[in-house]
């Protein structure tokens, strides 16, 4: 009894304290009867590259946003993209979306979300411009570095955490790019073309759980289009699923310069207007956020009586309600910027989402290693700047090379470049510090590397792709699925020598590897970025056992994925119009789902990722809907396993995929260690979205639980009913 009184009191202490829903919305109503009709106009558009005006004279604060999603992005002139040259705004670089993803630890997610929530706030923002959680439809795709993957459960489960961690700091996520951004070509013209089952089962889920379970409190529209009009203003996306169905109360925000039509943006779901015109700038500097489709055109209809005000009302609305969440949240914080802690979270989401791929004869850790040859120039290049709008101005970012140096001081370190991009030495105003100037050709360099090699008992090379344009980077695809500037050729030339090869792949997204046979350890290193030299060295030496789990499937050829013909991707011109179609018709075969139906062998599984030590499996086990597993550390070494829950559903009305992951756990353990993990599984991960009947169906009969360390890796399967 005392207990439940003093529980009581402090509940009642803490509703007290803090400002309920009701109370905001109270507020919101009697500011919204005290603002002008040019005030409210105002407030839903932007008046600088960044930023949205309050009303001083309420006290309503300016609206801030930044890039995002891997760090708190540079300050910029008022009216453009360029630096600013703030001397004070080097952030910590957090590892990439992709890497996050890989970490499979929803733990690591929430540690993000605190720790770049952190930065944002003590920079004073109010919208941190991510997460991203658009679907990896393709390899090719110029920004799946900055998404969680392949596939919408692990997406959607991953990003909640996420969302929750930044706005636990009173600053607001953007989740974006909503929805069906898929690739960068054409990126305003693009017009998908997608069957509703394959948007409910594949392309909403994460952002849905960004929305309904991580409370986001804003959402980015896309630049593409669906159904004919664009995403930052559509009707059925925006309005009849996002603010309908999913009952979302926050604010939608164009993408910049997303935004194309003011009767759209007025009456399809769009509240906040950004970045029209790139560049900011339309007819001068001094009026040209007045020309914006939610400015001027949207005071001038509302006045001659082409537009209501309830739409108005609604988007003001929304904008106090996220101003209240933020920067009027009460006792908001201070947060706190390049500090010890965020270095550590950095390198330790960074060890948690490297992935081991291959490790035949055990090559890796590295051991007992007097000359190590370090290869490639992703080595030394800094790779926290390029991509587009998340390039970042790092406060430090450590290289490869130089992680490797800090941890092997007992061994010699030797540097080859190997291959050479080109890349200038400066990107988005900031300067590599690693002089990239190369005079040899492409021969020598292989050459020489070759030569180095030699007498090094390992060589390790740091190649992929690079933030470059077309290399993992907004505004561009890839063009070619194989590794550039001559890395093939690189590693063959290295596989001969018979040295203790080691390839550590830097990139977003999956890339052949036409030699992946003879070369013994392979690992997947993503952009890590300002920790990425320690924690690569960390995994390398064996100080961290790798557990990340691959988030995406790596095909041996991009023609073996679910996306190889021209409708599907660049898409077709329209005739006459500035439009390009693209027909999803893979529907829901997506990822694995793809290569585990039609029997097609990637060259690394979506969930794959090795560790130094090995896990046993027991049988699986099903008591009405809760299945358990028994896994054993049965190695040497602590470690980490990633425990996947995949469903089959041999007999169904409609085509499903082989199996879908329904759920997921990271276990950690001791050398000998056994832990039962148990999983509960809802009707939910059962069902498929009947696109006649507008509902998900879970059709009665047989279905198939599968446990593994991978989606070709299953250890234990089991039948059962529903
Ligand atoms: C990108 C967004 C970004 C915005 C602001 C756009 O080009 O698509 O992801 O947040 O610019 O930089």
């Amino acid at each position: 009894m005392k207990k439940y009184l003093i529980l009581l009191a402090f509940i009642t202490l803490a509703a007290a304290c803090s400002p309920k829903a009701p109370d905001i919305e109270r507020q919101i109503y009697g500011i919204l009867s005290q603002l002008t009709l040019e005030e409210k106009i105002a407030m839903t558009h932007a008046q600088s590259k960044f930023s949205s005006p309050g009303v001083p004279r309420l006290g309503i604060p300016e609206i801030w946003c930044t890039d995002g999603p891997h760090g708190i992005r540079a300050e910029v002139l008022w009216d453009k993209w360029s630096q600013a040259r703030w001397t004070n705004d080097s952030c910590t670089a957090y590892p990439a979306l992709t890497c996050l993803a890989a970490s499979w630890n929803p733990e690591m997610s929430r540690l993000y979300g605190e720790s770049i929530g952190e930065e944002a706030l003590y920079r004073k923002k109010t919208i941190l411009l991510g997460p991203g959680v658009n679907i990896y439809r393709h390899p090719f795709g110029g920004r799946n570095f900055e998404y969680m993957g392949e596939d919408p459960y692990l997406a959607g489960r991953m990003v909640v955490p996420y969302v929750q961690g930044v706005q636990s700091k009173d600053v607001a996520v953007c989740v974006k790019h909503f929805c069906l951004n898929n690739d960068e070509i054409n990126r305003h013209t693009v017009n998908v073309n997608v069957d509703d089952r394959t948007l409910y089962e594949i392309y909403l889920p994460a952002f849905k759980a960004a929305v309904t379970e991580g409370g986001a409190w804003s959402v980015m529209g896309a630049y593409n289009l669906y159904k004919d009009e664009h995403l930052c203003h559509n009707r059925p996306i925006l309005m009849d699923i996002l603010k309908g169905e999913w009952g979302f109360d926050g604010v939608v925000v164009s993408d910049w310069g997303g935004c194309h039509d003011t009767d759209q943006a007025v009456h399809n779901g769009l509240d906040l207007e950004y970045g029209t015109w790139t560049d900011g700038l339309f007819t001068g500097p001094s009026n040209v956020y007045n020309q914006y489709h939610l400015a001027q055109p949207y005071l001038d209809g509302i006045k001659s009586g082409k537009y209501g005000t309830g739409e108005l009302d609604d988007k003001v609305r929304r904008i106090l309600r996220l101003q209240f969440r933020t920067n009027l949240a009460e006792g908001r914080g201070h947060g706190r910027f390049v500090c010890p802690e965020h270095s550590a979270a950095a390198r330790r989401i960074a060890g948690e989402g490297i992935v081991l791929l291959k490790n035949d004869g055990g090559v890796l850790p590295v051991r007992d290693a007097k000359k190590i040859l370090v290869v490639g120039e992703n080595a030394v290049k800094m790779l926290t700047i390029g991509g587009g709008s998340s390039s970042l101005k790092a406060k430090y970012e450590i290289s490869p090379l130089d992680g490797l140096k800090a941890r092997f001081q007992d061994a010699e370190i030797a540097f080859e470049r190997g291959y050479s991009s080109g890349a200038a030495r400066e990107q988005d105003g900031i300067s590599a510090k690693f002089d990239l100037t190369e005079s040899r050709s492409p021969e020598q360099m292989v050459a020489d590397a070759v030569a180095a090699a030699k007498d090094a008992d390992y060589v390790i090379v740091f190649g992929g792709l690079n933030k470059n344009g077309h290399q993992d980077s907004e505004g561009g695809d890839r063009e070619d699925y194989g590794l550039p500037y001559g890395q093939d050729a690189l590693m063959e030339a290295l596989a001969a020598t018979g040295r203790k090869l080691v390839f550590v792949n830097i990139s977003g997204n999956a890339v052949s590897m036409p030699w992946v046979d003879k070369v013994p350890a392979i690992v997947q290193g993503w952009y890590l970025g300002s920790e990425a030299g320690p924690a690569l060295a960390d995994v390398l030496s064996g100080d961290v056992n790798p557990s990340g789990k691959l988030p995406f499937t790596f095909p041996y050829e991009f023609k073996d994925g679910p996306v190889f013909n021209e409708e599907q991707y660049p898409g077709i011109p329209r005739e006459g119009e500035d439009i390009i179609d693209e027909y999803y018709t893979e529907g829901v075969f997506v990822g694995y789902r793809w290569y585990d139906t039609r029997e097609v062998k990637p060259m690394f599984a979506f969930g794959h990722g090795l560790s130094y030590t090995t896990f046993e499996y027991g049988e699986a086990k099903i008591k009405g809907r809760k299945l358990s597993v028994a896994v054993k550390n049965t190695g040497d070494v602590a470690g980490a396993e990633v425990v996947q829950l995949y469903i089959s559903d041999p007999e169904c009305s409609v085509e499903r995929p082989a199996k879908e992951l329904k759920g997921f756990k990271k276990v950690f353990l001791q050398p000998g260690e056994r832990k039962t993990v148990t999983f509960d599984i809802p009707d939910e991960a059962l069902s498929f979205f009947d696109a006649d009947a507008h509902k998900w169906v879970a059709e009665p009969g047989e279905f198939i639980a599968h446990v593994g360390s991978a989606s070709d890796d299953i250890r234990s399967s089991v039948n059962f009913k529903l």
